[in-house]
């Protein structure tokens, strides 16, 4: 997954975290302000609130886009992405926000954010690419390792399987096209749907409630947990 998602890095971060863009004519001032817009509505439709002088952890980072947002309403941030070429670009860009710590993970885990010291984590339009739902809910369980008591998490997974599959044939022509994105018939890319039964279980083991459920059935299916006292 990071060798893919450096790739895409190198390839347009941009447009591969919002493909609302035009690959071939970034607009990154529409990018950046698109990043502050999604956090609120993420926020708004999962109910989560920040906690003003809480620490966050947010799991698949990018370039930053939703991390400017977070930093500047939130304590501190533990920013986790699998790319270390993402990592790079979010380090330039951002390299003022002292309150950011950018962690190169290993993609099925919160590895370097201590147990229990965040009071919210967030992830959106990452888990919906990670093609087994296996890592998800993994990743799901460590969401509730790194909570404190009370903490809050609010997740985008897909629910949908349908959008994960593509026929062969398409993925073959995809790959053979010599001009646009690359990339979009990989497995990383493609992703996968998780369960709302597994989800459940996952988050049960990781010591949290699930709290809320928007858009069950869907791509944006937003959850909410709330990690129960220990
Ligand atoms: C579509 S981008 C979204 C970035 C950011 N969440 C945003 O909305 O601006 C997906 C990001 O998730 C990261 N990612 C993909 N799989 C991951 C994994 N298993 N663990 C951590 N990060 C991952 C990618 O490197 C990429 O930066």
């Amino acid at each position: 997954m990071g060798r893919f998602w450096d790739e895409r890095a190198a390839e347009n971060a941009l447009y591969f975290i919002d493909n609302n863009a035009s690959y071939e004519d970034t607009d990154e001032e529409r990018f950046w302000a698109g990043g502050r817009t999604t956090l609120d509505k993420f926020l708004e439709l999962s109910g989560v609130d920040l906690p003003a002088g809480g620490v966050a952890v947010e799991i698949g980072c990018g370039v930053g886009r939703l991390t400017r947002p977070l930093a500047e309403r939130t304590a501190f941030v533990h920013a986790v992405d699998v790319s270390e070429r993402m990592l790079a670009l979010a380090r330039d860009r951002h390299a003022e926000l002292e309150n950011v710590e950018w962690i190169h993970g290993d993609g099925t885990s919160l590895a370097g954010v201590g147990d229990g010291v965040a009071d919210v984590c967030i992830s959106q339009i990452v888990f919906q690419h990670i093609p087994d739902p296996a890592i998800t809910l993994g990743y799901v369980r460590e969401i509730g390792r790194v909570l404190a008591d009370g903490g809050v998490a609010g997740f985008q997974v897909s629910n949908d399987p349908k959008i994960h599959a593509m026929p062969f044939r398409e993925r073959m022509k995809m790959k053979l096209r010599r001009h646009g994105p690359r990339g979009q018939g990989d497995a990383p890319w493609l992703g996968s749907a998780v369960e709302l039964d597994d989800l459940r279980t996952a988050a049960a083991e990781g010591g949290m409630d699930i709290e809320n459920v928007y858009g069950e059935g869907t791509q944006f299916c937003l959850v909410r947990t709330r990690r129960l006292p220990r």
